[in-house]
């Protein structure tokens, strides 16, 4: 039988509906089973903070985090047998080396060790203290604006003296449905760079904009700012840990991408910028890594040509040889088959539909969501959550949700919110919180399955309908800290 003629005949696979996942499981690693009273007494023993939990209570869904929870690929496991743990010089940095230069472009990793321009650290942050260390000795009074800093990147900044500007769009501060919210505010970027262009060291842009929803970079946006920066001879930078995710979003929302290739869209998106800082815990498809890439002959470099040695100097007393910082020859090789598989339509395909269908889900069940979904997680608005109820602000309810659908469902979200960008001074007792009030449930790469996927977004639709037996939270240690979710206590009345 001719196949046009069976492929005319029957129903084709995509007018079916959902399809398969582009992925088999090759390993499956069972979890222990905590019935709900056992979680809720081992949850009081923590102070009911959910970082505390022991990962083996979280029976249903972990969603801490996206970052470092990536189920690799078998390639991955495979690459890892290839490790090379000579401590100078293993074989993994040559392929490393060979795999940026491949996905961001020529220019971000020369190997050449007397002219070096990337600097492998263990993760994100040890990179951003090297990087902001160095600037901070250039002067005072400096500021340093982005589309949206994130936590550990603003704190990094702040220790140094520097201050960190959020330039957020308008559409992310007016909550719009529009495609590219985590754009920076060109407006106000322009305003800034009259006023104060020579206390600007360098500009940053988060993608996706994690402190902002995860909502993706506009590569208009991208263009507009590279040209601005380098107006006013200003090195611009990415915050690039989901630089894969924010590219899929070109692709698919901005005009003239969708012939191109995602690889295509990367080059393009890396040939704006004289740098980047990466956390390849997220779009390296790692468990663990993270560095500083410099543009050869970039304004970064150009601006700054002493910096590089300065970088050199923190990764060897902090991380060890420059070509492993602070990595394992194993680390190295399951990053470099990392940054090859994640730059695929498959992959991307399949993981930013994934997030949209959380998300979705949710918003059938009745449930108040940021929209539209970003990359790698899902926000619950937490005011529009207990808007008809009499919770207030210092009661913290995203705390307690997040503690009870651990508890009584399984399933392990992070407060980003009153509690965790909200602050108390001791001496004036008085307490501030943020605009935004959101509880975050972010996905771990090609961990969960759909069926996973329904059972949080029927747990938190639970909790929705009882939401008025929600207790308050009283905070029991740690409300005047900084980083303060991270380190505190609390008990529910
Ligand atoms: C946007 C962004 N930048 C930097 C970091 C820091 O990276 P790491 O966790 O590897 O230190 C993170 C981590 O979540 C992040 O999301």
């Amino acid at each position: 039988m001719d196949s046009s003629k069976l492929l005319r005949a029957f129903p084709n696979e995509q007018s079916l509906g959902t399809g398969t996942r582009p992925y088999v499981n090759h390993a499956v690693a069972f979890k222990k089973k905590y019935t709900a009273s056992k979680r809720i007494k081992k949850l009081a023993e923590v102070g009911w903070n959910v970082f505390f939990c022991p990962s083996e209570y979280v029976t249903g869904c972990d969603m801490l985090s996206d970052s470092g929870t990536t189920a690799m690929t078998n390639e991955q496991w495979a690459a890892l047998h290839l490790g090379d743990e000579a401590y100078g010089s293993n074989r993994g940095y040559f392929l490393l080396a060979e795999k940026i230069r491949d996905i961001w472009g020529e220019a971000f990793f020369n190997p050449d060790a007397r002219k070096p321009n990337a600097f492998i650290f263990h993760q994100g942050r040890p990179g951003e203290d090297a990087l902001f260390t160095e600037i901070g000795k250039l002067g005072s009074g400096m500021q340093i604006p982005s589309n949206g800093h994130f936590d550990t990147t603003e704190a990094n900044i702040r220790a140094n003296r520097i201050t960190a500007v959020n330039l957020f769009s308008r559409e992310l501060m007016a909550n719009e449905d529009t495609p590219f919210k985590g754009d920076i505010d060109i407006a106000r970027l322009k305003i800034l760079l009259e006023k104060s262009h020579k206390k600007i060291p360098l500009i940053y842009l988060t993608i996706t904009n994690n402190t902002g929803g995860g909502q993706p970079v506009s590569m208009a946006n991208i263009r507009e700012t590279s040209r601005l920066a380098h107006r006013y001879n200003i090195p611009l930078f990415f915050d690039a840990g989901r630089f894969a995710e924010n590219a899929w979003f070109i692709k698919h929302r901005e005009n003239g991408y969708m012939g191109k290739s995602i690889r295509a869209i990367v080059r393009e998106m890396f040939s704006h910028v004289d740098g980047c800082t990466v956390s390849f815990k997220k779009d390296g498809l790692g468990n663990m890594g993270g560095g500083i890439f410099l543009r050869e002959g970039g304004l970064f470099m150009k601006r700054y040509p002493h910096i590089p040695d300065g970088l050199m100097n923190n990764q060897i007393l902090s991380e060890g040889h420059p070509t492993y910082g602070g990595l394992t020859g194993r680390d190295i090789m399951a990053l470099v088959v990392g940054l090859e598989q994640v730059v695929t339509d498959e992959y991307l395909d399949h993981r930013v539909g994934q997030v949209a269908y959380l998300g979705n889900r949710m918003t059938e069940l009745g449930l108040p969501m940021l929209t539209p979904f970003g990359g790698h997680a899902v926000y619950l608005d937490m005011n529009k959550f207990f808007d008809d109820t009499d919770k207030k602000a210092s009661d913290f309810g995203g705390i307690a949700f997040a503690a009870l659908l651990l508890g009584l469902y399984g399933h392990r979200v992070s407060e980003l919110g009153n509690f965790a960008f909200g602050s108390y001074d001791k001496k004036t007792k008085k307490e501030t919180f943020p605009e935004v009030n959101f509880v975050r449930f972010a996905i771990p790469r090609l961990r969960y399955e759909r069926q996973d996927l329904d059972a949080v977004a029927d747990a938190a639709k639970a909790l929705y309908e009882n939401r008025r037996l929600i207790p308050n939270v009283k905070v029991m240690y740690g409300k005047e800290l900084s980083l303060r979710h991270f380190k505190a206590r609390f008990e529910l009345r």
